[in-house]
């Protein structure tokens, strides 16, 4: 499975070397290739939604409906779109107070498969969930043929499946997004290597 990640931060970095290391084939994309120097290959963010399987948006999230569009629509069908990312103000308001960043990139990209996850704890947390104790980690989307693909690749970096709670539709994107306010709380009140865990 080719694995294209968008962006090229330390989110997309961290990402791409945890999947690297399971063992998956991943490229990043990036607005200008040409300028940067990773280990990881770089390609401009069209060729490298054309080439892969399982897309991964890790662009800022206030940007990233404008980025994803501007790719194409149709570049996207039938692909599953990980998207991880967070839509904030610089400010750490949401950017989509009554939807999700979620909802607006399934609107936006109907024939792909949109599958909301890894917004909900830091990076280096999410792809080695080992670093703690058990946690839990979320998914929303509307095709549970994508959310199968994404729980594997969730069970690469060392998610067990208990650990996986899959929310429902796309709709509960607004759940685990709209939480950043809570998550940054957090953060701010003791740093970023942390998760929560959803007991019953
Ligand atoms: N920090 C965490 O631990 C964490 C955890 C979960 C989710 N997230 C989410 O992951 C996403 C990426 O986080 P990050 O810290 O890696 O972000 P970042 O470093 O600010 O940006 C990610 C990359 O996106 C591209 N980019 C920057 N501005 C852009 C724009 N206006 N339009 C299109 N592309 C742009 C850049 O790559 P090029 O210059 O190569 O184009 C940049 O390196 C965010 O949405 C964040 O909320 C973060």
């Amino acid at each position: 499975m080719r694995i294209g990640v968008l962006g090229t931060g330390g989110v997309a970095q961290t990402m791409a070397t945890a999947w690297s290391k399971a063992g998956r084939e991943v490229t990043l994309g990036s607005r200008d290739p040409g300028s940067k120097s990773l280990e990881v290959l770089v390609r401009p963010l069209a060729d490298v939604v054309a080439g892969a399987d399982v897309a991964v948006n890790a662009t800022p999230g206030a940007d990233s409906l404008d980025t994803l569009i501007a790719i194409g629509a149709p570049s996207f069908a039938g692909k599953v779109l990980t998207d991880v990312a967070n839509a904030n103000t610089p400010s750490f308001e949401l950017v989509y107070p009554n939807s999700s960043l979620g909802e607006k990139l399934q609107d936006a990209l109907p024939s792909a498969h949109v599958v909301k996850t890894m917004n909900t704890a830091a990076m280096t947390v999410l792809t080695d969930p080992a670093s703690l104790g058990p946690s839990s980690v979320f998914l929303s989307g509307n095709d549970a043929n994508a959310k199968a693909t994404v729980a594997g690749l969730l069970a690469d970096l060392g998610w067990a499946e208990d650990a996986i709670i899959d929310l429902g539709d796309i709709t509960t994107a607004r759940g685990v997004e709209h939480y950043f306010l809570l998550f940054a709380a957090l953060m701010q009140a003791g740093g970023p290597n942390f998760n929560i865990r959803v007991v019953r």
